[in-house]
């Protein structure tokens, strides 16, 4: 029995770290593609010389040539360029949808019947400018950012009160962007709903850092986004489906009239097994939350429009 084939297109700072904690998971091997020569093939190696000292077994391939990702069980995509100085929101959606559409094409010529994770951004754009060029049905296209959305919410719920991660669980819905929305609600320590535990001033200084949890990352950086988070986030999606866990993780899936919308890209929980997305599970929203749902759709839909 052969192990998983695990893609990682894009080998910067997300695809690095993602291959890097998948190996140590022993997921399965592991194929890290990017553009620039030598950066997977030197990135790759280097990986698969921790593995004597770590204690995994896996392959580690880098390369250059769509052909070594033939036949891969789940792809992720994390391909892309970063907003430069001069550069307006439309020119990186662009830019990335070029690239994201390249490599979709690329991939599916290769494994049709792979498992796609889209994690370049804009995300919403760029799993939907994924999803025009594959047609993927549903089950085996997501987006990740709920993972790592709703891990921030949980890190800083851990920080206010004291308490061990492992027991808190966080629910953020909606759009990878400043209108995403965290649902305190159901968010829980040990079950207990954190409307309980904090003042509702407090909870909502924490539900907005966590909506400007990526920029954070990047005032302290300067020169790049957060990865260490969003690779572990990559790589708990892809556990769960190698698995067949069944998790239940917030993704951006397809809606197909799930909370009301059609044809549109949102982060909601689904369930992730060996199936990808096996379900979309709907929670009850209060007024002001379904509402806050919406306005991050209407944003989503406004950003697509510049993918035409
Ligand atoms: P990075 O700049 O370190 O890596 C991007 C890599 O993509 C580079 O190695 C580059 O050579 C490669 N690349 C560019 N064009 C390519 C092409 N046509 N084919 C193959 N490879 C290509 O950037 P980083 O930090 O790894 O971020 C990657 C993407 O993920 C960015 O768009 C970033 O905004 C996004 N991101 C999304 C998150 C989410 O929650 N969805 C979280 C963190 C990052
Ligand atoms: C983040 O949230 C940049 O989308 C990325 O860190």
């Amino acid at each position: 029995m052969s192990r998983p084939k695990i893609t990682i297109v894009g080998a910067g700072n997300v695809g690095a770290t993602a291959a890097h904690w998948a190996a140590a998971r022993e997921l399965g091997d592991i194929v890290l593609l990017d553009i620039i020569e030598g950066v997977p093939q030197g990135k790759a190696l280097d990986l698969y010389e921790a593995a004597p000292v770590e204690g995994f077994d896996c392959r580690i391939t880098g390369s250059n040539d769509y052909d070594d990702t033939k036949d891969s069980d789940i792809v992720v995509i994390t391909a892309g360029i970063a907003r430069k100085p001069g550069m307006s929101r439309d020119d990186l959606i662009l830019t990335n949808a070029g690239i994201v559409g390249s490599v979709t094409d690329e991939i599916v010529s290769r494994s049709p019947n792979c498992i796609l994770i889209v994690v370049s951004n804009p995300l919403d754009v760029m799993v939907t400018k994924a999803h025009m060029q594959c047609n993927f049905p549903r089950e085996r296209i997501m987006g990740m950012a709920g993972v790592l959305d709703s891990a921030r919410f949980r890190a800083f719920i851990s920080m206010e009160l004291n308490v061990s991660v492992e027991d808190i669980s966080a629910t953020v819905l909606g759009g990878h962007g400043d209108s995403m929305v965290p649902l305190p609600r159901y968010s829980t320590v040990s079950g207990i709903p954190i409307t309980a535990l904090m003042k509702p001033e407090r909870i909502e200084e924490l539900v907005q850092r966590t909506r400007d949890g990526g920029a954070e990352i990047v005032n302290y950086l300067k020169t790049g986004s957060a990865f260490y988070a969003p690779g572990a986030a990559i790589v708990q999606m892809i556990e769960s489906i190698l698995k067949d866990k069944k998790r239940i993780l917030p993704c951006a899936v397809l809606l197909q009239g799930e909370y009301g919308h059609d044809g549109i890209f949102m982060g909601v929980p689904v369930k992730l097994g060996a199936g990808g997305v096996e379900e979309v599970l709907e929670l009850e929203l209060a007024a002001e939350e379904k509402s806050a749902f919406d306005e991050s759709a209407n944003q989503v839909r406004e950003l697509i429009k510049s993918l035409s």
